[in-house]
Order: C-alpha cells, then structure tokens, then sequence
C-alpha cells in the first residue's frame, strides 16, 4: 500500500511539473482544503430557489418545477447530441447513447402526467394568464435537439414544402424562414409574427441558424447514412427516437393541453397564441429526423386524437 501511495505521489509530482507548476503548492491545497459535500457538487440549495412564482397558487410552483426538470433532461440529451455530432464515435458508442436518449425521452413522455393531471383547472387557468406571452414554446432546448438530429429541410412541413417549391437551392436562411415551428404564430401573407414568436426569434433565431450551418453533414441523419453497414440494433435504436420524440412526447403533450385549454370543448387561447391544437398535432408536423427509417403507420395509427 505504502510503495502504491509513493507510486502516486511520483505521478502527482510530475503532474504539476509537466504543468510549469510547484506540485508542494498543490499538495499543500489538498492537505488544508475540506471535504466536499453533496450539497457543495450537487448545489440543491440553489437549484432549489429558482422557482420565482408570479401568483399564490400552490400547483404553479410545481409547474415551474416540472418545466426545470424538463430543462434539466433535455440539458442530458443535448450533452449526448454534442458527442455524437461533433465526435468520431464507434458505433458501439451509437448504441449506448441513442439507448439513453430513448430512455431520457421516455423519462418525459412517462413524467408528463404530473402536468396533466393533479393541477386544479381553475387554478391553472388563472394562474397561467399571468405568463403570457410566455409559452413552452420557447423553451430552445427543443430546437437545439431537432438541429443535431437532423437536416433543416426536414423540419418543413408540408404546406412549407409547396412555398419552398420555387426555391432552386434553399440556403439554411431560407429553410428557418418556413422551419415548421414559425406556424406558432406567424401570418406569412401578413408578414406578421406573434408576440411569442417574434420575442423567441429575437433571442435565438440567429444562433439557431449558425448551428444549423455549423452542424451541416454531421447531424445523426447524415452520420447514419453514411455508415455502411448498420446493425439492426442500432437501426431499431434509431428509429425508436424519432418515434418517441416526434410522435410520444407530441401526444401526451397536446393531450395535456386539450385536458386543461378543451374541457368541455371550451377550446381556450393559448398562452403563446397558436392554433394549438392543429399545430401541437404530430399529424399536422410530420416531423421525421430519419425519413429513411420511417414508419408511417405509426402515425396513421393516430386516427381520432
Ligand atoms: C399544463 C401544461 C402545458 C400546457 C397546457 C401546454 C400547452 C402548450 C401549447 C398550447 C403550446 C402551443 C404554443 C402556444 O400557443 O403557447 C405549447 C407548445 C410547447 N410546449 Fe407546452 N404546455 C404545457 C406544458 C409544457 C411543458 C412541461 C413543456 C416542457 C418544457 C412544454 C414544452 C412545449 C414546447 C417545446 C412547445 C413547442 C412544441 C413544438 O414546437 O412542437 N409544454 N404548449
């Protein structure tokens, strides 16, 4: 044990020599500093007082809370995004972390039910009118993950795909003006944007683009494709995102909205303004980051919602 002890001791030294620096001066540090403590690493001191509530009602607490969890998850799920984009990773390395990302996206889909349930209508339908214009909508996380997942021309949707039909070779500009999340609230014809949107945009539209142009040939579509020869595992893995987070998550999303904004078909405004309800449809998106490993049926499985 003692010579292990000696042995590291060596390797500490030539550390901080390797460094430029007196390895006494770190071993000193480390003979006076305290241990570290959960709450020191962890910090739920803080993470903790970040709930600023704009009324009394109790459930809006846990609503802020559950949006921080979500942040929290999504954070997870762009940490692995980056990796995958901007690393050589082995395929072994797809297949561990395409699996968390499934399970992280499912730790959405399955949680979701503390929004939809357990708020008071009436407490959430007023307490809520006092975060307008804010909306999840704005919540950017999300569109950092479609952008390493896929390409720009994915995330046009139909009716944006017949106004870019006249266009000969779209620009990554030219795909943000008609990305599908501009429907929120935005009159084309009008050249007109919602107050959410326009706010959103203001913030974030211009690093959105430069990421987009950043990430070009490195998403996880291209990188998949380029494989070649990937195993059904992975292939699976895949396909299995697309489907939990373009089409699971959507739902229990939109029935969430339709429990609190449709009871009694009273179909309220939104706090961002949208038609929601065709907008938050993951029919009416069509969102697919693999098209080519898509499975249509499981949205024409969708028949009623
Ligand atoms: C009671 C709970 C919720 C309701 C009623 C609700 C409702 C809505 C509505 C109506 C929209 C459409 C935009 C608008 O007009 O505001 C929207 C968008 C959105 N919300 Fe929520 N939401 C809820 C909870 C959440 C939570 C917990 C998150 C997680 C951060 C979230 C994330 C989003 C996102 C990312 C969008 C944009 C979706 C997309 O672009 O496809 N929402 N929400």
């Amino acid at each position: 044990m003692a010579e292990d002890n000696n042995e590291l001791l060596k390797q500490i030294e030539q550390k901080y020599r390797d460094l430029g620096e007196n390895p006494t001066t770190y071993l000193d540090g480390l003979l006076q500093s305290k241990p570290i403590n959960y709450w020191d690493y962890i910090q739920p001191d803080a993470l903790l007082s970040l709930q600023k509530t704009r009324t009394d009602y109790k459930d809006e607490k846990i609503f802020i809370m559950y949006h921080q969890v979500t942040e929290l998850v999504t954070g997870m799920m762009i940490h692995e995004l980056e990796q995958l984009v901007e690393e050589n990773l082995p395929e072994s390395q797809w297949i561990e972390k395409m699996t968390r990302l499934n399970r992280y996206t499912r730790m959405l889909i399955d949680s979701f039910d503390v929004m939809k349930y357990g708020m008071d209508y009436d407490d959430y339908n007023t307490f809520r009118k006092t975060l307008a214009p804010a909306s999840g909508f704005q919540s950017v996380s999300y569109r950092y993950i479609e952008i390493y997942a896929t390409r720009s021309q994915n995330l046009i949707n139909a009716k944006g795909r017949e106004r870019m039909k006249e266009i000969e070779n779209p620009t990554v500009e030219d795909y943000y003006e008609h990305i599908y999340w501009k429907d929120v609230g935005y009159n084309r014809m009008a050249g007109k944007q919602s107050l959410t949107l326009r706010l959103f945009c203001e913030k974030y539209e211009k690093d959105l683009i430069s990421m987009a142009k950043a990430v070009k040939g490195k998403t996880l579509e291209e990188q998949f494709n380029k494989m070649s020869n990937p195993s059904q595992e992975l292939t699976d893995l895949m396909k299995e995102f697309d489907r939990l987070y373009n089409v699971d998550w959507p739902i229990v999303h939109l029935e969430t909205a339709q429990h609190y904004l449709d009871m009694k078909g009273e179909n309220k405004a939104a706090t961002g303004g949208s038609e929601w309800k065709k907008y938050l449809h993951p029919k009416y998106q069509q969102r697919k980051f693999f098209p080519s490993l898509w499975d249509q049926s499981v949205l024409d499985d969708l028949e009623g919602l």
